[in-house]
């Protein structure tokens, strides 16, 4: 059986930036994934052309000009910016918040009036806010809150917003000027002939197993290499010994439509709570597309139980403590790096996984190599 230098559990951003710079070392790979593709939450599904994003949409910003040559390197980058939509009971607003938002929301102009609106509906909060609504109020205004923020918080999290911690929103965007670009970063877009284009890429050189879970036989599988660097949950890997990290998942609902354009752009939030779901996605957007059909898929959702994909960790103080114990288990592991979404149990933008495993580069490979 062939001996590599690396073996890789799980095949995103994450080990494939690894990868990507190992092989350029001169260093064998190989890439253990139990699913029947490569790519992690990045993979699109090709259909009828349309690279649909099968994990979720995902749109690539950064403000990190390394990490932006990086991918840069690896694929052309097209001029999206994300500019997404909320519909409330059929009113339309743009998101983030901004001045089209104010002007929509209270027929005013200027700034000085949505700053004077804004801050005369925050101010029935005068105490440290204790719950997501007091903190959501606080910081934007009740108009805001009850038609762009309630009911799809209260969607994504499955829980009413008086019963959600004022942690989850520390923050909100509120922009005083007429600019709908959802992000603040400096670099933005989709990677032309989609994410799929970066992925072979990054593996380009390594072995490969597919439909493979390492947690079926570790031991075979760590033995393949002198190290390991593993992306699946910490959890699973240590069997869940201090029992599992909490998730919220999601279920995606895509169809093929008979028609080139059915919402006129990538992204549209559905605020209140009595629609199902929380976003539509149509695909074609992302990329400019021109076929004469298109894809959409709507997000729901849901609570996550095991054997569900994880997507976004519930990093309350319980699933903290828990996280804690393994990630000190994970330090007594020799010959193991562990990193990414999953093992550090942490959402991660793309360009802060690609950050974080350059970290891993430098520490394993040299300096010299980023
Ligand atoms: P990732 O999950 O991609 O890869 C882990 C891989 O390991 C998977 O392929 C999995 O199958 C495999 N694996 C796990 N356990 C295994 C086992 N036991 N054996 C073998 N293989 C195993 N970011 C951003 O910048 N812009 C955006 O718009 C979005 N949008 C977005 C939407 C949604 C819904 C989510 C949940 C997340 C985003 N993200 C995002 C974040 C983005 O998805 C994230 O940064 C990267 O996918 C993380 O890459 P990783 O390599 O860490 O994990």
């Amino acid at each position: 059986m062939k001996h590599y230098d690396y073996v890789l559990v799980g095949s995103g951003l994450f080990a494939g930036t690894f990868a990507w710079h190992a092989v350029k070392a001169g260093k064998s790979c190989l890439v253990i994934e139990k699913r029947e593709h490569m790519g992690g939450n990045i993979y699109c599904e090709d259909v009828e052309k349309i690279h649909v994003h099968k994990y979720g949409a995902h749109i690539f910003h950064t403000s990190n000009r390394k990490v932006w040559d990086f991918v840069n390197s690896l694929a052309e980058f097209n001029r999206y910016t994300n500019s997404p939509i909320a519909n409330y009971h059929g009113e339309i607003y743009n998101m983030p918040f901004n001045m089209n938002t104010f002007s929509k929301m209270w027929g005013i102009s200027t700034p000085a009036e949505a700053k004077a609106i804004i801050e005369e509906q925050r101010g029935t909060i005068t105490h440290e806010p204790r719950n997501l609504e007091e903190q959501a109020i606080s910081l934007v205004g009740k108009d805001i809150y009850e038609k762009l923020i309630r009911g799809y918080t209260q969607k994504q999290w499955g829980r009413s917003c008086k019963e959600l911690p004022a942690f989850i929103i520390k923050r909100l965007p509120v922009r005083y000027t007429y600019d709908n670009n959802y992000f603040n970063d400096r670099y933005q877009g989709i990677p032309m002939g989609g994410y799929n284009v970066i992925i072979d890429r990054l593996f380009e050189g390594c072995d490969v197993l597919l439909n493979t879970d390492f947690n079926e036989d570790r031991e075979k599988y760590k033995s393949m290499g002198d190290y390991m660097i593993y992306t699946g949950t910490v959890d699973s890997y240590f069997d869940y010994c201090y029992g599992n990290l909490e998730y919220r998942s999601l279920k995606f609902e895509s169809v093929l439509l008979d028609t080139d354009n059915y919402q006129g752009v990538a992204v549209v939030n559905y605020t209140d709570a009595e629609t199902p779901y929380t976003r539509i996605i149509e695909h074609k957007h992302f990329e400019f597309g021109t076929s004469p059909s298109t894809v959409i898929t709507k997000e729901y959702p849901v609570t996550w139980q095991p054997g569900m994909e994880p997507y976004y960790p519930v990093n309350d103080e319980k699933n903290q403590e828990i996280f804690a114990r393994y990630e000190a288990l994970a330090k007594t592991e020799k010959n193991v790096s562990f990193g990414g979404r999953l093992a550090e149990y942490k959402y991660y933008d793309m360009d802060k996984v690609i950050e974080s495993a350059f970290g891993l580069v430098e520490k394993l490979l040299g300096a010299d190599r980023i």
